[in-house]
């Protein structure tokens, strides 16, 4: 029975709490959170949970294994540092930092202390991720071509990230994730419209290996709120909608072919496709309950679907989308340590 702390008990550390309570080999011990209010709501939910409001209680608990960390990015590092120089294994929630050097640092002591680090990208665990990289591993969709983005709605405006750093995580650990691969190059322009100096809107161009072009927005100024991403295929195309709340994942049967064997442009034709919508059937599984297991299971030594160096990989990009957005969108090259090759 591994025994578990979590350090956060906002919006998010509650979900997270009832995950790895329902768990048959972990037992959350104790959270802490610096408001009485949220602990003393924990308490009710799960009366046989300790509660504090210092995370060192956590932290320096012998008989705690591992420490999950569900707090506001800023306060990501410290925590998770001091709790991987404990001897604890670490959950942290995304994005792993607040910024590249700190992530290095973590990822570097993870290694040193021989501990799991894993991030929460709490996607790469959905079913639906999970059939759009069969589908595309499978050779279904044929070459991908480009994949497009909307993570936008109203709020929750952040006071100390921006938007990129908020909501682009989810899209970048998808992408990363279904492709297998990483971006080379990023251009991306965005705005503060309300807070100065945060950029709530981004529009951000990614080229992956083999000319994959992937364009992600992200908002918290719009009027709906928008979770779509769509894949075009050579074969076929498909539009991943996580609002939906049945028939998540549409295929497209539709294409376009050139037509082989032309002599003058003047027989240059294209022949349109349009086939059969299918909707897979998914897995309804709680992604957030197969991650908490999954971070148990690496503990015992596999190998995390989500690790401290997908997290890194993360925030390279989004440190160089956010180069690019004061560079006005220019191409920059993102560059990836080699540890991370
Ligand atoms: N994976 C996902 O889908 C997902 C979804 C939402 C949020 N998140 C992530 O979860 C984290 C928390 O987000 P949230 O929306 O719950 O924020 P929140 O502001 O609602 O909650 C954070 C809580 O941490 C507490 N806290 C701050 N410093 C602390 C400390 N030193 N010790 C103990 N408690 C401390 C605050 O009092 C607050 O209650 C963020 O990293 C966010 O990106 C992930």
């Amino acid at each position: 029975m591994l025994k578990v702390g979590v350090i956060g008990c906002g919006y998010w550390g509650p979900n997270l709490i009832r995950n790895f309570s329902a768990l048959d080999d972990a037992e959350v011990k104790i959270c802490s959170d610096l408001e009485l209010k949220r602990i003393e709501h924990m308490k009710k939910l799960y009366p046989s949970v300790a509660i504090t409001q210092d995370y060192r209680d956590i932290i320096e608990d012998s008989d705690i294994d591992a420490v999950v960390i569900a707090t506001p990015v800023s306060t990501h590092y410290k925590l998770a540092a001091e709790a991987l120089e404990a001897g604890k294994h670490v959950f942290c929630e995304k994005p792993l930092t607040q910024n590249v050097e700190e992530g290095v640092k973590l990822v570097d002591i993870a290694d040193k202390m021989k501990k799991t680090l894993m991030v929460g990208h709490t996607f790469v665990y959905t079913a639906a991720v999970n059939k759009i990289k069969k589908l595309i591993k499978d050779g279904e969709l044929g070459d991908v071509y480009y994949i497009s983005t909307s993570r936008v709605n109203l709020g929750l405006f952040q006071k100390d990230i921006n938007v990129v750093w908020d909501l682009a995580p989810h899209d970048l650990s998808i992408m990363n994730y279904i492709l297998d691969s990483r971006p080379l190059y990023v251009s991306a322009t965005g705005h503060s419209y309300i807070q100065p100096e945060i950029q709530d809107v981004a529009f951000v161009t990614l080229t992956y290996p083999g000319s994959v072009l992937a364009n992600l927005q992200v908002s918290w100024l719009n009027p709906n709120k928008i979770r779509k991403t769509t894949v075009v295929g050579s074969k076929k195309m498909l539009v991943y909608d996580d609002v939906a709340s049945l028939e998540k994942i549409r295929i497209y049967d539709k294409g376009v072919d050139v037509i082989p064997h032309y002599d003058t442009f003047g027989e240059f034709q294209l022949s349109y496709r349009y086939g059969d919508i299918s909707i897979p059937k998914l897995d309804d599984s709680e992604p957030l309950k197969i991650e908490c297991q999954h971070f148990l299971d690496c503990i015992a030594g596999k190998k995390a679907r989500s690790s401290g160096r997908h997290g890194l990989e993360v925030l390279l990009i989004m440190d160089a989308i956010d180069r690019s957005m004061k560079a006005n969108g220019e191409k920059i090259t993102i560059e990836y340590p080699k540890s991370l090759t």
